[in-house]
Parts: structure tokens; C-alpha cells; sequence
């Protein structure tokens, strides 16, 4: 399965990525969080790259499909708001819905066998020039991350109440990884103190717009 493959300009390198780990045509599934361009946007050209691979995508999305160019509809499923079960092989992988966090039609994405969670758009980061990493290890590391991500989950996620209702469903799941769209992956004591984070975030989005 690919988890939020990307836009148009990142697809020759996702394509020659995944060749080298599995062959395209043993591609099942493509996972789409929400319908955002960075995420979405290549989706025309994934289904030619991956011809057997099947698309999940939350089923307000459905019908704005089209409008990437892309005919063959009967390999797009719609992901219900309650979110789903994906069975891939012998792993069943929970989609745990996360709307207006950003996107209204928002899913993450669980994998119980290495208990990883996908979060998507949550735990986005942006980096000041010149710097980049790819893991938040520890509470230390975490300090100085939460200034990346601070702008875009106060702009972006869309109100307190749904991050709360995210965030109980996914404190159950108790996660070891979490691996957002952008920015760094969790592991570790970051991933409870990413949470934690989350909780002190009195206002997102609505909440500040009054
Ligand atoms: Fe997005
Ligand atoms: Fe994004």
C-alpha cells in the first residue's frame, strides 16, 4: 500500500522508490488522507504506474476525483466518515477518521502489525532553510520541533473539538510511530510528548477566528 504518494512533481521518484522494494503491479491499495494537491494530485499517473492498486480516499473526495483527470472510477472506494478496515494481506489496517484536522473528509491510517500510525496532515512540520531531519527521537528533540509545527496546526486544523476526538481515538491505539505527510517521523517518548503537544493547543483554526 502507498500512504499519501504525492503530487505531480515527486511521482517518477515515488514510482522508482517502490520499484525498488516491490514490484508496481504487486501494489494493492493507495491510501489518500484527504484530497490536498500535495497529496492527491498525481493521482491520474499513479493508476497507470500501479495497475492493480486500488484507491481509498474518504468518500467526500469521491466525486471530485475526476477532476485530476482520471476516468477509472471503479478503483476508487469511497472511506465512509466512521472510517473502515483495509485488509491487506494477512494485516488489517484501521483508518481512524480525523476530519477538519485539516480537511473536512479526513482519514489517518493505523497499522497494528508495526504500530505505526500514517496521521497525515497532523504532526506537519516546516522547516527554516537549511535545515531538515527525519526522526524526533526524544522530549529533547521534541522541544525544539514543536516551533516547526506550531503556524501550520493553529491555521490549519480546523477546531479544538475535533483534535480532541482525534486524539482519544488514537491515545487508545497507543501508537509506537507516527509518520505525518510532512516534516519529521515520531518515535519513542516523542510520540506520547507529540500528543501532549496536541492537548495544549487550546485553540486551532475556528477558535481563533473570534
Ligand atoms: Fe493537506
Ligand atoms: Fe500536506
Amino acid at each position: 500500500m502507498l500512504v499519501d504518494p504525492r503530487g505531480y512533481y515527486v511521482v517518477e521518484r515515488v514510482y522508482e522508490s517502490v520499484s525498488e522494494f516491490v514490484k508496481p503491479r504487486n501494489v494493492e491499495a493507495v491510501f489518500y488522507s484527504h484530497q490536498d494537491p500535495d497529496v492527491a494530485g498525481s493521482l491520474n499517473i499513479i493508476l497507470d504506474f500501479f495497475p492493480n492498486a486500488k484507491v481509498y480516499i474518504s468518500s467526500l473526495w469521491t466525486r471530485f476525483i475526476p477532476h485530476l483527470g482520471v476516468t477509472a472510477g471503479l478503483r476508487v472506494e469511497g472511506i465512509p466518515d466512521e472510517g473502515a478496515a483495509i485488509e491487506l494481506g494477512a494485516a488489517s489496517l484501521q483508518v481512524v477518521p480525523a476530519h477538519f484536522l485539516h480537511s473536512p473528509g479526513n482519514h489517518t491510517l493505523y497499522d497494528p502489525v508495526v504500530g505505526v500510525l500514517f496521521s497525515g496532515d497532523i504532526g506537519a512540520a516546516v522547516f527554516p532553510e537549511g535545515e531538515w531531519y527525519l526522526f524526533v527521537e526524544d522530549l529533547e528533540h521534541l522541544e525544539k520541533h514543536k516551533a516547526y509545527m506550531e503556524a501550520f496546526h493553529k491555521r490549519y486544523l480546523a477546531h479544538k473539538k475535533a483534535l480532541e476526538a482525534w486524539l482519544s481515538r488514537v491515545e487508545r491505539l497507543e501508537p509506537k510511530v507516527i509518520a505525518p505527510q510532512h516534516g519529521a517521523i515520531f518515535t519513542g517518548d516523542a510520540v506520547g510528548g507529540f500528543l501532549k503537544w496536541l492537548h495544549t493547543l487550546e485553540k486551532v483554526g475556528v477558535d481563533l477566528l473570534y
